[in-house]
């Protein structure tokens, strides 16, 4: 792994660079290392599909679309890592390092959605080793291209929701971060602040690893969109005192019932929202919809380190007692019943959500 600082592009005042792009100078998969900001900002480039399974397990990079797009570059990395002379070699080779990437991190759909994409490709006619290197690295950067556009377009339609003065509780970090650029949620606030709209968000810092406060408030600061952080535990306080008009979270995994597993704490929020009658929506490229799981109990829960709960220091001393254990499920599921809508490339799918959810997948 290369560290190179300081690569940061603006454009005007906004800050334009991908979150991951493949470096074709030197057949390396270039990202911004996320672990580290806001205090630094660090490209880093990898050149194993090895190292980028790591990536995706240490968080240096995180947010479903964005993962599922690394693993797609991870293996364009394996095909050129691979000594195989010929194409059954060459396929054995990759449906190894397919199975290798998807167990890097479970709740996330677009993960095996990116590599079941990619494995098409591996098992389809090829004229040589050298051709199906070329067309997975066509494929890998079509998804990376694509993703950025569907975001745009999910912006427009997520836009349409949002009124002059809304305040937004938003959660996670669904922003240009989590995407190969532009984002999700927060790029449906990032449109409607670009159309002119006057929006306040309060951001959920999101422990335990807070994406929320530092990422999030990372981009929006970047994007010139004023903001507050709150602490998870205050959003119900701001919904329940009327201070809130909408709130927009992203989504990992989508059950056709329109169940939402996503980052831990949403399900908290939405249940707080619903009882305020205030609208959630968690805004969603159709890739992370699995029509396959007839609801969100079906879905699996990463449960990561418990010391990412425990690490924390008050006063430069630990905050927890020393030998002190924790639990630290990633992500929750949030009911439909909870949903206003889900924001999608397709535009926005209301209750009932299992029968729209049938009629968009099938357009
Ligand atoms: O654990 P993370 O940071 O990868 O979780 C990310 C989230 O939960 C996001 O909100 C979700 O992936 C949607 S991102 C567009």
């Amino acid at each position: 792994m290369n560290c190179a600082q300081d690569e940061r592009v603006f454009f005007g005042e906004v800050f334009i660079l991908r979150t991951l792009e493949w470096d074709a100078s030197s057949q390396r998969l270039k990202m911004i290392d996320q672990r580290v900001l806001p205090a630094k900002f660090e490209i880093i480039y990898l050149n194993t599909y090895q190292s980028v399974s790591e990536a995706i397990k240490n968080m240096t990079v995180r947010g479903a679309p964005a993962i599922g797009v690394s693993a797609a570059f991870g293996m364009v990395l394996a095909a050129l890592q691979s000594g195989a002379a010929d194409l059954t070699g060459l396929r054995s080779d990759l449906h190894a390092a397919a199975h290798e990437l998807e167990a890097a991190r479970p709740t996330a759909v677009n993960l095996p959605w990116a590599l079941k994409r990619m494995l098409a490709v591996v098992d389809a006619p090829h004229a040589s080793v050298h051709d199906l290197r070329e067309t997975l690295l066509k494929e890998a950067q079509a998804m990376a291209d694509e993703d950025v556009e569907m975001n745009r377009r999910i912006g427009r339609f997520g836009a349409e929701l949002i009124a002059d003065g809304d305040t937004i509780i938003h959660h996670c970090n669904t922003g240009a971060l989590a995407t190969v650029d532009w984002g999700t949620a927060l790029g449906v606030i990032r449109m409607a602040h670009e159309q002119g709209k006057k929006i306040h968000v309060l951001v959920d810092e999101t422990r335990p690893r807070l994406q929320g406060a530092r990422l999030t408030a990372w981009e929006l600061s970047q994007y010139k969109i004023p903001y507050d952080i709150i602490s998870d535990n205050a959003a119900g306080y701001f919904l329940r005192t009327g201070q809130v008009n909408k709130v927009f979270f992203g989504g990992d995994r989508v059950a056709r019932n329109g169940d939402v597993a996503n980052k831990i704490g949403s399900y908290m929020l939405a249940l707080a929202a619903h009882a305020n009658a205030v609208p959630v929506y968690s805004v969603i490229p159709t890739s992370t919809i699995d029509m396959s799981l007839a609801s969100g109990d079906e879905i699996e829960i990463e449960e990561r380190s418990q010391d990412e709960v425990l690490d924390i220091q008050i006063a430069g001393e630990a905050a927890t007692p020393q030998g002190a254990s924790a639990r630290n499920p990633a992500f929750d599921v949030t009911p439909h019943e909870l949903l206003a809508g889900l924001v999608t490339e397709k535009g926005v799918i209301r209750p009932p959500f299992e029968a729209n959810l049938i009629k968009i997948m099938q357009k």
